[in-house]
């Protein structure tokens, strides 16, 4: 059953400020027994960190000073989950071995949300995006592979299929044909919403952190392929931020976001296997109550409305679940990798002119070959294959091609 969290005090703000000895918490293992836990701490960093931006960008945008040090206050606390979290990752992990884990973020968060999304155009925006996140794993394993002459499946522990989605050089569009029409605030289904917010935390965080690591990488095919996968993951935060409601006050959008943050904290304490990382889920989603009730305050106080306006009378009961989803994704993968973009709209790659927006922009970049393609051929030559972990038998797609030992 789900619980109505204005009804729970939680921790009060002013009781959730930490040592940096109880931030700086022991690391998970570099292989944890279940990598689910891995995806976890990545997930609840995006959302820590997209609850830290959204609340410096509120604070350029009020000129209230009662509001900006309540906001102060908070960031300052987020900032801290934020840390707690992501200091749960392994040092000795490579960027590498970390983006791999992020890709399985992307494949098995999106493939959850779409599977449990009631809306049919939010889920064909979240089906969409499924197939290209499930490109990347492929593409940043054949990476790991050709590099680090290891395999991705040490990570993702099968849990997680390896093998082409649509492939990545097909995801560089025109921007305008990377918006969507956007859900109405007032008839959204809640669960819809928070859904919607969750995945732009997640891509927003993938975006954020290829723009930043991408340039670490020292061989030239590794700098291209971040280079590449970045610039995608920008259109997925355009894509994904665009079905949001812009029309929804600020006060009302800090409420939403605290409320998604008890969700989910909710969500992986009762999915969590480690029990170390469990005390910690259970500790900031009491942090976060407290907090939404904070914005809760502020939304009477400055705005007149009551936060029973705008949210559930109770949270969902069912938590968000990283699990498998390889049949899914299959299915998803069989109907639509052809699947292309045209303005607000999506298009089948056979219906599409030959002078459409889309054919201009690919022939631009893709000029001189794109580096998704040229990583998977360096690896089948110095390796004599590809790299994948097809657990469930044959890509429904794109079969593994034969060798050249064995034509
Ligand atoms: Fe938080
Ligand atoms: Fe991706
Ligand atoms: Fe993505
Ligand atoms: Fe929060």
């Amino acid at each position: 059953m789900g619980f109505n969290p204005l009804e729970h005090k939680g921790i009060p703000i002013d009781e959730q400020l930490r040592s940096w000895k109880e931030l700086n918490v022991d690391p998970l293992p570099a292989r944890p027994d279940d990598p689910y836990t891995m995806t976890r701490v990545i997930l609840m960093n995006g959302i820590e960190v997209e609850s830290i931006m959204f609340s410096h960008q509120f604070a350029r945008n009020t000129d209230n000073p009662e509001l900006k040090r309540s906001l102060a206050t908070s960031r300052r606390i987020e900032q801290q989950q934020q840390k707690a979290v992501n200091w749960l990752l392994p040092g000795e992990n490579t960027v590498l071995e970390t983006t791999i884990g992020y890709e399985q973020v992307a494949v098995d968060l999106t493939a959850w949300l779409a599977r449990n999304e009631p809306d049919p155009n939010l889920k064909m925006a979240l089906d969409f995006a499924l197939l290209e996140d499930f490109d990347h794993l492929y593409r940043y394993a054949n990476l790991y592979d050709l590099i680090q002459g290891r395999y991705a499946s040490e990570l993702t522990q099968g849990l997680t299929e390896i093998t082409p989605g649509r492939p990545t050089f097909a995801h560089h569009r025109d921007p305008v044909d990377m918006l969507r029409r956007h859900y109405a605030t007032q008839t959204v289904n809640p669960l819809s919403r928070m859904h919607v917010m969750t995945i732009v935390a997640a891509e927003q965080q993938t975006m954020n952190y290829y723009m930043n690591t991408g340039p670490s990488q020292m061989e030239p095919i590794a700098r291209g392929l971040y280079l590449e996968i970045g610039q995608v993951e920008e259109e997925h935060v355009s894509h994904y931020e665009s079905l949001l409601d812009p029309l929804d006050s600020w006060l009302a959008n800090l409420l939403f976001h605290e409320a998604n943050e008890v969700y989910l904290y909710w969500s992986m304490l009762e999915t969590e296997s480690d029990p170390r990382v469990k005390q910690l889920w259970e500790l900031h989603l009491n942090f976060e109550i407290g907090q939404m009730q904070e914005a809760a305050r502020l939304l009477r106080t400055f705005e007149g409305r009551e936060p029973e306006e705008l949210l559930p009378p109770e949270l969902p009961g069912i938590p968000l679940t990283f699990e498998p989803n390889k049949q899914y994704v299959r299915d998803v993968l069989a109907a639509t990798v052809d699947l292309r973009t045209d303005l607000e709209d999506y298009m089948s790659l056979d219906q599409m002119p030959e002078d459409h927006r889309f054919h201009q922009y690919q022939a631009i970049v893709n000029k001189d070959g794109s580096y998704g393609e040229e990583v998977v051929e360096a690896n089948r030559e110095a390796r004599g294959q590809e790299y994948r972990d097809e657990t469930d038998g044959p890509n429904p797609v794109f079969p593994m091609p034969q060798t050249a030992g064995q034509a």
